[in-house]
């Protein structure tokens, strides 16, 4: 009897020994909480936590976090083994976990790629130049507006963060929805649900929870065009948005819900980005007097030509400010190759995450100083694009990677591409403007923000700006 309790117990041990170790896997580090692992540190500061990993396993290391291990890779020379993989990797279970908790949007049956080719349709190609040119009326508008009823000579102060990101997202949501005379309202309501967004995804929200849940409802509302209910309209990029989503059998309040979804992909990024470039070009003169005399001769019409320096700024901007991450789900067991030679086995049921913000765009062993901003980093002598950047002595592909990669690649990021250009040229050529304080620096990084896209800064610059008497006084 006591031998048969004995071989039992013997065989349940070398059972739970061979499930739980982690054979040829990458190495494992749990924290110290059961189940929660790294989460707090991973929710508080993301970049420092996988700095801190990074240093103590390497490229790859496979992480416990609420619950789920997450397997994060490193090295920019393996990414393509995680972006190409299809089969084994998967993003919808993700995507709509985030849907739900962030947007309260179950969309069961909607095609990722059914979306996508929609979203090309409009963003890219031939409606691309009509977006930019009503892109550009509108920017021109808000910004002399915005002016109006003041003393052309008085100078104004504002936060450089509020007064991109307002006019930016202003003249997008003008662009791109039909709602015509809501646009400051929207902005509005915008900025407090996008506040909370970090804590939304990471279901660390308490005390606000009823302040997010009454800015997406009124959200929801304000952004309801009166065809939902039946009304009529003029084909747009929303109305065949949602009619695709009735297609799938989405119902109208779904479609309604969908709308906020594109309103932040569409909307948060391009404002945040443009206050990073203005502000690194305020605290680095020598800059900004390069951009200005790329520039100086040219109209708004000449700046969809070339303007390799603005064009180096604004990869330098968005290598130091731009932070996504690439999550996968692994739903059957895959050998990784890494570029050196070395092989993982990834678990069916755990995660992979690439952080391309650590590596490629703050990894010192591919750019150097990374920390710092350098607005010729992406330029060659001969004012050619700068694209050859190496690790291991192996050229590198992904060098820097603001607009993601594989299959949820920006879709908008021509026209993002185009309306910050458009933005900055206006500023600089109608407005006179000054930080406050001539030694202030750029406000830090809010550390909650890492993955979610565009970086948003802690605090703001303070700003005076007024109109140029004559334009193009520079
Ligand atoms: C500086 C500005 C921008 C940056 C840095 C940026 C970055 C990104 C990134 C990293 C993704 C992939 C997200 C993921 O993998 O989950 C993405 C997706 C997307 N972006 Fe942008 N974006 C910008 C501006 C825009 C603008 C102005 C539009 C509007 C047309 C836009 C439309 C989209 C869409 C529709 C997707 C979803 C693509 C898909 O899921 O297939 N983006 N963007």
């Amino acid at each position: 009897m006591l031998w048969t309790i004995f071989l039992l117990l013997s065989g349940l041990l070398l059972l739970v020994v061979l499930f739980s170790t982690r054979k040829n896997e990458p190495p494992l580090d749990k924290g110290v909480l059961p189940w929660l692992g790294h989460a707090l540190e991973f929710g508080k500061d993301a970049a420092k936590f996988l700095a801190r990993m990074k240093d103590k396993h390497g490229d790859i290391f496979t992480v416990c976090v609420a619950g789920h291990y997450v397997t994060v890779l490193l090295d920019p020379n393996s990414y393509d083994a995680v972006l190409n993989d299809v089969t084994s990797l998967d993003f919808k279970h993700i995507r709509s976990q985030l849907l739900q908790r962030i947007f309260s949007l179950v969309l069961p049956s909607i095609k990722p790629e059914a979306e996508r080719k929609l979203m090309e349709r409009h963003f890219q190609g031939l409606s691309l130049s009509k977006l930019n040119n009503t892109m550009n009326t509108h920017l021109q508008w808000l910004l002399l507006s915005d002016q109006r009823g003041c003393d052309a000579t008085e100078w104004r102060e504002d936060g450089l963060f509020s007064f991109c990101y307002s006019l930016v997202f202003r003249a997008g949501y003008l662009t791109l929805f039909e709602g015509k005379d809501n646009a400051a309202t929207v902005y509005t309501e915008f900025r407090k649900f996008d506040d909370l967004l970090a804590k939304l995804a990471r279901r660390s929200i308490n005390r606000e929870n009823k302040v997010a849940s009454s800015s997406r409802e009124q959200l929801w509302e304000l952004l309801s065009p009166s065809w939902l209910s039946g009304g009529s309209g003029p084909s747009s990029w929303q109305r065949n948005y949602c009619h695709l989503l009735q297609e799938e059998g989405v119902d109208a309040e779904m479609q309604k819900r969908a709308l906020l979804l594109q309103l932040w992909t569409t909307q948060c990024n391009a404002g945040p980005a443009a206050f990073w470039l203005l502000g690194f070009l305020l605290t680095h003169p020598e800059a900004m007097e390069a951009v200005k005399s790329e520039i100086r001769d040219l109209t708004l019409q000449d700046i969809s030509l070339q303007t390799p320096v603005f064009d180096s700024v604004l990869s330098e901007t968005l290598r130091l400010t731009a932070a996504v991450m690439i999550n996968r789900e692994v739903v059957q067991g895959k050998i990784l190759h890494m570029a050196n030679g070395q092989e993982y086995h990834l678990r069916q049921g755990d995660r992979v995450c690439l952080f391309p913000f650590l590596s490629p765009q703050m990894d010192p062993e591919i750019h150097q100083d990374p920390q710092i901003f350098k607005y010729d980093r992406f330029l060659n002598e001969d004012m050619t694009v700068k694209d050859t950047f190496y690790k291991n002595e192996k050229r590198l592909k992904w060098y820097t990677m603001p607009w993601g990669a594989g299959k949820n690649m920006c879709v908008g990021k021509e026209f993002a591409v185009a309306t910050i250009k458009q933005f900055v040229f206006l500023v600089l050529t109608h407005l006179d403007l000054v930080m406050c304080d001539p030694e202030a620096k750029l406000p830090p990084v809010n550390p909650s923000r890492y993955g979610f896209g565009m970086l948003q800064p802690d605090g703001d610059m303070q700003i005076r700006y007024r109109l140029k008497r004559t334009q193009h006084e520079m």
